[in-house]
């Protein structure tokens, strides 16, 4: 065991490290998984950030397009916060360096994307929003001596005295270790969402829902964990994980076709291919499933400026001998982004007492039933920052000396085929399209494969939030946003709440589901 007067944060993404720097001075200890920079989502993030800084634009617009979108059940004054202080924190992100595309009068140029009703995504070099940024903060976090990095580990368990949690244990992440336990002060979890928990996902190969799965084994409430965006134009070229086609290029005009050169959005939807991201992910999922294999076609909206403007999509294209110049890109629908996670409060704050978190690992109410593009990486700024102050309230010790564990043989190897089998029930019963007999089967084959692996908690951490997805799916008989039953297609208005459930609670759905079934 050891015991540091630091503030673990356990993550390495965009939230993780804004937080670690505006903790600075305070000493902070980042438990990454990976070297910095490597593995996170917020890496991956093509489109930007949604803040409202063209003249035209208010925050009160980008709040209402983020009630819209939400389906129901964004908190209005979590959004309302939210885009209130988008501005500053694009304004800091420049300030540190972030090289954000400016026009010739120097405005920053904005992106267009689905149901936003305003261009409203600041961003980097046309589709490398994400790695900029996190390029920015590396850098920052570098040269910050009150930062430790512990790269290659990752937090496994929390440790609590009753609802306080007291340390958190961490293991190496590139081969099995016994867990060594961190006694600390306070705890910000900034791990990341699930999208890797399904077997179609543009999420980084680490990113399994681990983060969600530990807070609930150790007592956390969940909110909303049924609500998971699957993004309508993930590259189908048999890539695991499947690379992005940013939404940013149906906002300069690229439309969706299918095989047989359809325009299906147009007939689905008044606003077609930039109607909500569940709307579209419903007609992209519709057409492969009935074999008509839908495409991007950027041709005539970008032309050759596809190769220049969004780089990243370029070099995707090229790896897989695709000339989006004279040919439409095949898209497939992925899980991209979980609404739902630890519940948080305006601070960050959990329902464990010495527990924060924030980004995609957290639920704030901000994203509803459905997430506003681009409000991914906003919100991630915008609760790092408030959970930050909120832990600097607490009168930390100024202790700088480093965690150095020692890590003994011990633990168990993660076994890929238990992990593929999750992956694999995942897609095919809690994805696009969910029913009961459907839901109720994942469930079942959660249990099996946790007791098949029930020596191993990296996996256990994974089946924790898989059955909090299902089992939430299950509980809501109805289809809102990024929740679709085919067995209740309607939306029902009694049921426009969010959902707070313990994992407690879902084990209880799922041992009720199991038995069903026999
Ligand atoms: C995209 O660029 O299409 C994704 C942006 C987001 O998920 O917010």
């Amino acid at each position: 065991m050891i015991e540091t007067g630091r503030i673990v944060i356990a993550g390495a993404g965009l939230g993780a490290l804004y937080a670690a720097l505006e903790l600075a001075p305070r000493p902070v200890l980042v438990i990454s998984p990976e070297s910095l920079g490597e593995g996170a989502s917020s890496a991956w993030a093509q489109g930007g950030v949604a803040a409202a800084m063209a003249s035209h634009d208010t925050p009160e617009a980008h709040a209402a397009d983020t009630l819209q979108a939400g389906a129901g059940t964004v908190d209005p004054e979590v959004a309302a916060m939210v885009t209130r202080v988008a501005r500053e924190h694009i304004i800091d992100l420049t300030e540190l360096g972030t090289p954000f595309d400016r026009d010739a009068d120097g405005n920053y140029v904005m992106s267009r994307e689905a149901a936003h009703s305003a261009a409203r995504v600041v961003r980097v070099k046309g589709d490398q929003a994400g790695d900029q940024i996190m390029q920015t903060l590396i850098a920052a976090v570098r040269a910050a001596t009150s930062v430790q990095v512990l790269e290659n580990t990752q937090a496994v368990r929390l440790e609590t005295e009753g609802s306080t949690v007291t340390g958190i244990w961490i293991t190496r992440a590139d081969e099995p270790s016994a867990p060594v336990l961190v006694k600390a002060p306070g705890v910000l979890l900034a791990g990341g969402g699930s999208g890797g928990l399904f077997a179609h996902t543009t999420n980084p190969p680490r990113i399994r829902g681990q983060v969600i799965g530990f807070a609930a084994r150790a007592g956390a409430r969940i909110a909303d964990p049924e609500f998971v965006q699957f993004h309508p134009t993930a590259f189908d070229i048999g890539e695991d994980p499947a690379p992005l086609a940013t939404e940013a290029l149906r906002g300069e005009g690229a439309v969706l076709i299918n095989v047989d050169g359809e325009r299906f959005m147009i007939p689905a939807h008044p606003d077609a291919e930039l109607a909500p991201r569940d709307i579209v992910a419903r007609a992209i999922f519709a057409e492969t499933q009935a074999g008509r294999r839908p495409l991007l076609d950027t041709r005539e909206a970008l032309g050759a400026e596809v190769l220049t403007r969004f780089p990243t999509v370029a070099e995707t294209c090229a790896r897989a001998g695709i000339d989006p110049v004279v040919q439409p890109i095949p898209v497939a629908v992925a899980a991209h982004y979980h609404m739902g996670g630890v519940e948080a409060d305006l601070h960050g704050r959990t329902n464990l007492a010495n527990l924060w978190v924030c980004g995609e690992a957290s639920s704030t109410g901000l994203h509803g039933a459905n997430r506003l593009a681009s409000n991914g990486l906003l919100e991630a700024l915008v609760y790092a920052r408030n959970a930050a102050r909120d832990i600097a309230a607490l009168n930390l010790a100024a202790d700088t000396a480093k965690v150095l564990p020692v890590f003994s043989a011990g633990g168990q190897e993660l076994a890929p085929v238990a992990v593929q089998s999750l992956r694999e029930v995942m897609t095919a019963h809690a994805g696009v399209r969910r029913t009961a007999a459907g839901l109720k089967q994942a469930l079942a084959t959660i249990a099996r494969l946790e007791d098949e692996q029930a020596e191993d908690e990296n996996f256990l951490n994974m089946c924790a939030t898989a059955t909090l997805i299902a089992a939430a799916a299950l509980k809501r008989e109805e289809s809102r946003g990024g929740h679709f039953r085919d067995d209740f297609p309607e939306s029902d208005p009694a049921q426009a709440r969010r959902t707070r459930i313990t994992l407690e609670e879902a084990l209880a759905i799922r041992a009720k589901a199991a038995k069903e079934l026999t």
